[in-house]
């Protein structure tokens, strides 16, 4: 049997332990294991003692009770504010190991783009197909007959010349231009017609710093009842305005394509200078983008469309024109030429 003095010892003794103890631990992991020894239900060394109370007889019964439930309190707090401390120590690591330095210098990362010739296309039909034009597919190889024949341009014109063809045999060509687009679609369809040709590459015997061998077209066609130049300017205008700037307007001048007439070649009021005549427009106020005119009757009638009751609109155009004036490319080579540092200037969104 033991006395209270030695109850009371035992306390004390684990008291000290505690303290001791606590001194070595460095996490809230040790303090939780440290803790079990302790305070667990079944195994920590208080509980033990708080079960034994019942059998100390009467008289140190209360005594040692007493004592015992003052140190599961002091055990409970000591491990609580230990807890407390190792989390608070151990948060404030992972805030400084996780924190963000929002002022650092991005890291950059390369993107890529769409070639200009790609985006001017894009644009052009994003514009003709808010007017309500269908876009249709272009060929790279015609026959004879779709690039010249039906478009009032037989064996002998001299308006053959006006286009240096790569043949691949008597019949077959490389495109020279996407007008092929409008019988195409002549053939196919009747009346109401209104379409824009892409992805429109095209090729000719030609290379200078303005031209090159393959370049790309868009063609425009409208047929139907009554279809006039005006409603050709009007078209163009909206074209125009959304591709170069607010208050851009075209300009119809005379000109000979044989599937048109009458045909015009249309300028631009220089976007550059507002028309005062800068180095662009080389003085004159205007450039030159496209060419157009009202479809011959000759070319409705190789369609079996009757010229009496329709007429028609169409218009062609260079890509790679437009995409070196809208974004100030002077020599077209350098479309083609796959230099990051052009192709990455141009992101027209
Ligand atoms: N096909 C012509 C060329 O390549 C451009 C053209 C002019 C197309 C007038 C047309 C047009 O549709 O009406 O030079």
């Amino acid at each position: 049997m033991q006395n209270l003095e030695e109850l009371k010892a035992s306390i004390t003794a684990i008291k000290d332990e505690i303290l001791k103890g606590a001194a070595d631990l460095k996490n809230s992991k040790e303090v939780y294991e440290f803790k079990k020894n302790f305070l667990d239900p079944k195994v920590g060394k208080i509980s033990q003692l708080m079960k034994g109370v019942k059998d100390i007889p009467g008289e140190m019964r209360a005594d040692f009770g007493k004592g015992v439930n003052e140190l599961k309190n002091w055990a409970g707090e000591r491990f609580n504010e230990m807890d407390e401390k190792m989390k608070a120590a151990e948060a404030k690591l992972r805030y400084e190991s996780e924190k963000i330095d929002v002022t650092m210098p991005a890291t950059h990362s390369m993107k890529g783009y769409l070639h200009p010739v790609t985006q001017i296309r894009n644009r052009v039909i994003d514009i003709f197909a808010s007017m309500g034009f269908e876009v249709v597919e272009t060929r790279e190889i015609e026959n004879d007959y779709y690039n010249f024949t039906a478009l009032n341009t037989p064996q002998d014109h001299p308006a053959r010349d006006m286009q240096d063809t790569f043949y691949l045999s008597p019949e077959f060509l490389l495109a020279t231009q996407t007008s092929a687009a409008q019988i195409h679609t002549m053939e196919k369809k009747k009346p109401p017609i209104k379409m824009v040709a892409a992805p429109g590459k095209v090729f000719r015997s030609d290379d200078d710093a303005t031209h090159s061998p393959m370049f790309h077209q868009i063609e425009g066609l409208v047929v139907d009842k009554k279809i006039t130049l005006c409603d050709l300017q009007g078209m163009l205008d909206v074209l125009v305005a959304n591709l170069f700037g607010e208050g851009t307007k075209t300009r119809l001048r005379p000109s000979y394509f044989p599937f048109t007439e009458p045909s015009v070649e249309v300028d631009v009021s220089c976007f550059e200078c507002g028309g005062k005549g800068c180095r662009l427009c080389k003085g004159t106020g205007w450039i030159e983008v496209l060419g157009a005119g009202i479809v011959n009757r000759k070319v409705l009638e190789n369609c079996n469309i009757d010229p009496d009751e329709y007429s028609g609109l169409a218009f062609g155009c260079g890509l790679e024109r437009l995409a070196m004036l809208k974004y100030g490319i002077n020599n077209i080579k350098m479309l083609y030429e796959s230099d990051l540092r052009v192709l990455e200037q141009i992101d027209d969104k």
